[in-house]
C-alpha cells in the first residue's frame, strides 16, 4: 500500500530514543523528509545517520526543549526553511519517575506537567499556524494507556497523558474545516531491544528503576498477547494514522498495548 508519506516534511519530537527513533526509522523507509527536535542532541544526531541509511529523503536535527515556546518555534521555522512546510508532527516527548502519589514533590509535578502536557501544548499550537493556512496536515500525539487505566506510580504521568487524548479530540474538531486530522497512540509498557536505542535522557537508561525483569516478566503474563511491547510496534500505528491510508480517521484514540486496554 502507498502511505504517501513520500518526500513529506515530519517532525518527530523525542526522535533520538526507544519509541521515537522506531518512528523516525519508520517514516525514513517510507522516504520522507525527517526532522528529528530532541534535547539531547549527540543521540538524535546518532539516529539521523540511522535514517539517512534507511532511506529517508531527507533527515535533520534541531536542539529542542519541547516545553520551551521559542525554541519550538526555532524547530519549526528550520523545518520549513529546510523541508519546505511541515505536513505532519508527531508529538512524541514524554518523561514520567515512577512513584506512589504521596512520595512525589510539587518540584516533580511541575515537571511532568510541563513535558508531557505543555510541550504538547506548544508544538500542537505551532504546527497549527503552519498547517491551516496550507489547508493540510497531520498531528499525532503519543499518549498512555496510563491514561486510559489507572495506573500506580504514574499518578501525576496518567493525568497529563489523559489530558492529551482530550485535548486532541478538540483540536481534532476545531481543524478538520482545514484539512487537518489529529489522532493519538497510547503505547503499554515498551522495551527497547538494546541499550543503544536510547539517550542519555531517556526513561529507559535505568531499565530497572521502570520495572525489574520480574515486573516485566509478570507485565508480559497479564497481557492477552502474552509479550511485552517493542518500539516498531507503537511506530507502526503512528506512521499508519499520519497517512493518507487513514484520510478518514480523526479525534480517535488508538491503543498499542498487547490488548493491555480494550475500549469500545
Ligand atoms: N516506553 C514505554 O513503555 C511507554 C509507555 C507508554 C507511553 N510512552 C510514551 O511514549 C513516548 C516515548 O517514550 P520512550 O520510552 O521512547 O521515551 P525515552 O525516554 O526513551 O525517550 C524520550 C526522548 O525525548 C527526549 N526528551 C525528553 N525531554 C525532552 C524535552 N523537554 N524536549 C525535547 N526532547 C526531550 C529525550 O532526550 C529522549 O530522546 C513518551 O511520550 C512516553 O510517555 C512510553
Amino acid at each position: 500500500m502507498d502511505l504517501g508519506l513520500k518526500d513529506k516534511a515530519i517532525i518527530v519530537t523525542g526522535g533520538g530514543s526507544n519509541i521515537g527513533r522506531a518512528i523516525v526509522l519508520a517514516f525514513a523507509r517510507e522516504g520522507a523528509k525527517v526532522m528529528i527536535g530532541d534535547i539531547d542532541v549527540q543521540q538524535a544526531e546518532a539516529v539521523a545517520a540511522e535514517a539517512r541509511e534507511a532511506g529517508a529523503a531527507a533527515v535533520d536535527v534541531a536542539a529542542c526543549d519541547v516545553t520551551d515556546l521559542s525554541q519550538v518555534q526555532a524547530m519549526f521555522k528550520q523545518t520549513t526553511d529546510a523541508f519546505g512546510g511541515v505536513d505532519v508532527l508527531i508529538n512524541n516527548v514524554g518523561w514520567d519517575q515512577l512513584m506512589f502519589f504521596t512520595q512525589t514533590t510539587p518540584d516533580l509535578w511541575e515537571k511532568i506537567i510541563r513535558v508531557n502536557f505543555v510541550g504538547v501544548l506548544n508544538c500542537t499550537y505551532t504546527a497549527l499556524a503552519i498547517m491551516a493556512p496550507q489547508n493540510h496536515g497531520a498531528i499525532v500525539s503519543i499518549s498512555s494507556d496510563a491514561s486510559r487505566q489507572g495506573e500506580p506510580r504514574e499518578a501525576v504521568y496518567g493525568g497529563m497523558k489523559a489530558g492529551i487524548n482530550s485535548f486532541m479530540k478538540t483540536i481534532a474538531k476545531e481543524n478538520g474545516r482545514n484539512g487537518i486530522r489529529c489522532n493519538v497512540v497510547c503505547p503499554g509498557v515498551t522495551i527497547p531491544a538494546d541499550d543503544a536505542e536510547v539517550g542519555a535522557n531517556s526513561m529507559w537508561v535505568n531499565k530497572d528503576s521502570m520495572f525489574t525483569p520480574e515486573q516485566l516478566e509478570k507485565v508480559a503474563k497479564s497481557l492477552p498477547l502474552k509479550k511485552i511491547g517493542r518500539p516498531e510496534d507503537v511506530a507502526n500505528a503512528v506512521v499508519f494514522l499520519a497517512s493518507s491510508a487513514a484520510g478518514h480517521i480523526t479525534g480517535q484514540v488508538l491503543s498499542v498495548s498487547g490488548g493491555y486496554s480494550m475500549i469500545g
